[in-house]
């Protein structure tokens, strides 16, 4: 007999019990960030043909070409969170500023949101998985009226719910109210995404490696000597591994989770926090990746424990199978006692 197929939405309702704080208003807001990205989907699936490709001509708070399909991403996800009515403040890549919501106060907002819009710009025109990522707390502001930078500037470990949608050969949504974590599948025939992936638990061990060796000379020497055992021949230990860099973070993050592997920013000379913004792209996957059993840390300390200063602050990262991350972590503890001894 045909599995049950269970909508989002079915399932949100079904474990509202998770959410002992919220009556509904988490639910409603899950739901609204599912729906807007059914409408993210519908462009990315069409980008090529309604010249939505090709950069807007503006340069984001990163300095990054910004793409038209990046700006219409933000414009959904703004508009979808304000309209739901459960958010008082969100964050997002392409903003500098924090955005405002229930700026007339007629809602009871709870909520905080911080996302990254569209996950891997660089691969939209050649039609590589992109993705969206969302983190959200609860306020710590008070009042109900419009929110804080303050109540974005939490610590990770503090979030309520956290997830992705990858766009590729099918658009997946995975998310975590921290209680394990679920993907579901959007079946476009019937617009709903449904669950295909329940219980996501990550292997501890796995043999996938993933960062970008084009900027391996600037590489702590640390990350270099994990790399070269990775790469050194070792049949009982099951190595070489595989090197896989796909360029987004959600395509390399989805990819291990299921299968196991590290996925690695680390500081370069060039980028001496490593790239990745911790508010918006690390700490909603950190929190996935501990919910399924993996790890994540800046090489040193778990990120989710991070206090973050600033919105678009960057933090190194190790995150994936837990004995991958740990195995790292003593390369470069090595390399940095070795360093202190010769300074
Ligand atoms: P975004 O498109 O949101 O700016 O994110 C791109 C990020 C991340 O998705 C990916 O892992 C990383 O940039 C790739 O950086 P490099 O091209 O430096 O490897
Ligand atoms: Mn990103
Ligand atoms: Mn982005």
């Amino acid at each position: 007999m045909r599995n049950q197929v269970k909508t989002l939405n079915q399932f949100i309702i079904e474990n509202q019990q998770d959410f002992p704080y919220s009556k509904g208003e988490l639910t409603r807001l899950l739901s609204d960030i599912g729906t807007a990205a059914k409408i993210i989907n519908r462009e990315v699936n069409k980008a090529g043909l309604v010249n939505i490709l090709g950069d807007a001509g503006t340069v984001n708070v990163q300095g990054e070409e910004v793409k038209k399909l990046d700006i219409y991403a933000n414009d959904q996800l703004i508009a979808a969170l304000k309209t739901g009515g459960e958010v008082c403040v969100m964050g997002s890549e392409e903003n500098d500023d924090i955005i405002e919501a229930n700026t007339d106060g007629k809602h009871n907002s709870k909520y905080v949101v911080l996302f990254d819009p569209l996950d891997g710009s660089s691969n939209i025109d050649v039609n590589a998985s992109i993705g969206t990522i969302f983190s959200i707390y609860r306020r710590v502001s008070e009042g109900n009226g419009p929110g804080t930078v303050e109540d974005c500037l939490q610590a990770g470990t503090e979030q309520v719910a956290a997830g992705y949608v990858i766009y590729g050969s099918s658009t997946i949504l995975v998310f975590t109210t921290g209680n394990g974590v679920n993907g579901f599948t959007l079946d476009p025939s019937i617009g709903e995404f449904c669950l295909s992936h329940p219980n996501i638990q990550t292997p501890k061990d796995a043999k996938i490696y993933s960062l970008n060796e084009g900027n391996a000379a600037h590489f702590p020497e640390g990350v270099k000597r994990y790399l070269e055992y990775c790469k050194e021949v070792n049949k009982e230990e099951g190595r070489p591994y595989s090197s896989r860099y796909i360029g987004t973070f959600v395509a390399d993050f989805h990819r291990n989770l299921l299968k196991g592997g590290i996925f690695i920013y680390p500081p370069t000379d060039k980028a001496p926090k490593g790239k990745l913004r911790l508010v918006y792209e690390v700490n909603p996957l950190a929190f996935l990746i501990e919910q399924a059993g993996g790890c994540a840390t800046d090489g040193k300390n778990r990120v989710l424990e991070i206090k973050p200063e600033t919105l678009h602050q960057r933090t190194p990262l190790f995150i994936g199978s837990e004995n991958m991350v740990r195995k790292a972590e003593e390369f470069l503890a090595t390399a940095n006692v070795e360093a202190a001894v010769n300074a």
